[in-house]
């Protein structure tokens, strides 16, 4: 034994492996990793990959160098994960504000050892077709090529809007969808309507509308008027009740989104399609809400059985039709507001277009330019969604800030920790009494609305907000808002960085009351991309979500010529 370690201690090939080991060690350091115990399990994995040069100069010329580098954050996916990683907390959330749950953690370890070392630490954008080896025998989606993200990747735990705006340039410009197995005339529309709408003319605007909070109206008209006359939407009919088709869909509560939109969609005579050959769009129908509710064990700290469910759906429709075989599943979309739908598609729907309130830039391969951040909504009533809408008018809001929330996460305690009763501009509390009214009577009377994240990034809250005409104030580091693709959200709502809570007054502040009197009047012009109607009205939520999902596959299109 003595003997051998001195051998070692000879042998060349030790010192580079102590090298090697060390490199990886600083690396992980200099990049600030921001899943600590990432490294240590790195170190007993066996073979990391260390990328092969200084960030610096792989950082694309456009991108601000150390700001915008794709980070291997992804690496601890490829082995079981340790269920005492940080990163694990925020998978396994909060069921809702409402329910309370407490969040888990999983011990489930087989959805997440088989994925392959495809992406790690890229640094620069790549563009790589990879064959998912198959795992299980009879897994017919695991054979199917996809082609995988080359997306960038944040390297810093904070990505800025205008970050996350450069990442959704990078991502159109290089990475589509697989290329199809076959031509389809859908293929040739959809490319027909990417070159309409890049050639958009300023006279697609209409004259009415605030051009302001668009990125780009005349893209958004464009693309808005092409999807009401080219898209068809299939629908599978496959799929057991009611985790498939909700005979009663969840239409109140916090997760009321993915339901509303599934039953304004199986009643759209407009958008849907019998004939699956002229589909541009398949719609997977599901409920991440009821899955949850059916399959989840309470306690038993194990989503293995949501995970498996829908995989085997996937396996079903990939085998009975050739529709998903076509494209790889891109052309096919989710739309699912709880928490753990991201965790629960990632690797079944990895391909698919997903529409995800837990959209988070920075976890789960949400995708931008991919995948669509879905607006958790919370509605009231489901008789009559638009009750109580409205608020003040800026003149009679006296209160500057508010928030009332559940201590869900690690923000919020630090945002009370600072603000609760500290100042009587700050009407900042905890949970309140649920026979309290004044929940919304603040947001109908406060200019500022704070939305803070709570396990996740995303919260009723901002559109809540919306709704009552109160200025968001998103403080959740990498929230991907929702619509990201056609809204500019800096021109109606704030951004406060997570570690900017103590200087929250000074930031509102410093909002000069003129400036706010004009991101109110946007925040009330951009409300009707919010409201869900019980009969769905153009630029309505259910349109706007149709149109981010249709927008992505426009963009992503990738025709045999
Ligand atoms: C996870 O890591 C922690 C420390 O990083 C360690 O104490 C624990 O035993 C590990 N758990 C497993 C299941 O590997
Ligand atoms: C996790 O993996 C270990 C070892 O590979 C295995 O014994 C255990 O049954 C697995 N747990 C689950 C929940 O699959
Ligand atoms: C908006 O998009 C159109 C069409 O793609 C383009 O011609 C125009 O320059 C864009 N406008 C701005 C302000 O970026
Ligand atoms: C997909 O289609 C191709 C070509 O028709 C065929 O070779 C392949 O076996 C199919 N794959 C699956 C998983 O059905
Ligand atoms: C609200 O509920 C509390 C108990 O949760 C009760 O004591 C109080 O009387 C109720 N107030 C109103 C106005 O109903
Ligand atoms: C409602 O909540 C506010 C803020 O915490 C509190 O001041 C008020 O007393 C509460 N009213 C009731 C009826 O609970």
């Amino acid at each position: 034994m003595a003997h051998e370690i001195q051998y070692m201690f000879k042998s060349k090939r030790f010192v580079w492996i102590m090298a090697a080991v060390f490199g990886v060690v600083i690396m992980f350091q200099y990049f600030e990793f921001p899943y600590g115990g990432v490294v240590s399990s790195l170190l007993t994995a066996g073979s990391p990959q260390p990328p092969s040069s200084s960030p610096a100069s792989l950082t694309p010329p456009t991108m601000m160098a150390n700001t915008i580098v794709s980070a291997p954050l992804k690496t601890s996916l490829n082995k079981p994960i340790n269920v005492s990683a940080p990163n694990l907390d925020h998978n396994f959330k909060e069921q809702s504000e409402v329910s309370g749950q407490k969040p888990f953690v999983s011990a489930d370890n087989s959805s997440t050892k088989v994925i392959p070392t495809v992406r790690k630490s890229h640094m620069r954008p790549l563009r790589d077709t990879v064959t998912i080896p198959v795992m299980h025998d009879n897994s017919l989606t695991k054979m199917i090529p996809t082609v995988r993200k080359s997306h960038m990747r944040p390297l810093r735990d904070t990505v800025t809007i205008p970050m996350m705006h450069n990442i959704l340039l990078h991502n159109r410009a290089s990475v589509h969808s697989m290329k199809p197995r076959w031509s389809s005339m859908v293929d040739q529309e959809l490319l027909y309507a990417k070159s309409q709408i890049e050639n958009a003319g300023v006279n697609d605007m209409i004259t009415n509308d605030d051009p302001s909070i668009y990125r780009n109206i005349s893209r958004f008209k464009s693309s808005y008027k092409l999807m009401e006359k080219t898209l068809k939407v299939y629908i599978y009919k496959e799929g057991e009740k009611p985790i498939f088709h909700q005979p009663e869909p969840v239409l109140s509560g916090i997760y009321a989104s993915e339901g509303w939109f599934m039953r304004n969609i199986q009643e759209s005579r407009h958008f849907v399609t019998k004939n699956p050959k002229k589909a541009h769009l398949f719609y997977i129908p599901f409920s991440s809400r009821i899955l949850e509710l059916n399959l989840y064990v309470p306690g038993s700290h194990s989503k293995r059985k949501l995970v498996q469910y829908l995989k085997n759906y996937i396996d079903m429709i990939a085998g009975r039709y050739n529709f998903w075989n076509r494209t790889g599943g891109s052309d096919h979309f989710v739309v699912a507001c709880h928490d753990w739908a991201t965790y629960e598609t990632r690797k079944s729907m990895d391909s698919c277009i997903r529409a995800l309130c837990n959209s988070d830039v920075n976890k789960e391969y949400f995708e931008l330019g991919k995948d669509v951040s879905l607006p958790e909504t919370l509605v009231r009533s489901s008789k009559n969604p638009l009750r109580e809408l409205g608020g003040k008018p800026p003149s009679q809001r006296s209160v500057l800030a508010f928030f009332a929330g559940r201590m869900h996460g690690n923000l919020r305690p630090i945002l009370l920790k600072h603000w609760e009763n500290k100042d009587p501009d700050m009407k900042i509390f905890g949970k309140l009494q649920k026979n309290n009214t004044s929940y919304v009577e603040y947001m109908k009377s406060s200019k500022y609305c704070i939305c803070a994240k709570g396990y996740e990034v995303n919260s009723p809250r901002v559109v809540e907000a919306i709704f009552h005409e109160c200025v968001p104030v998103i403080i959740s580091d990498n929230f991907v808002p929702p619509f990201f693709e056609i809204l500019n959200w800096e021109s109606f709502s704030v951004f406060v960085q997570e570690k900017d809570i103590p200087n929250l007054k000074n930031i509102l502040l410093a909002i000069s009351y003129k400036r706010y009197r004009v991101m109110q009047a946007r925040v009330k012009k951009v409300q009707k991309h919010f409201l869900w109607h019980v009969k769905p009205v153009k630029y309505d939520v259910f349109h706007m979500i149709l149109h981010s999902i249709w927008y992505n596959r426009v963009f992503r299109v990738n025709p045999i010529i």
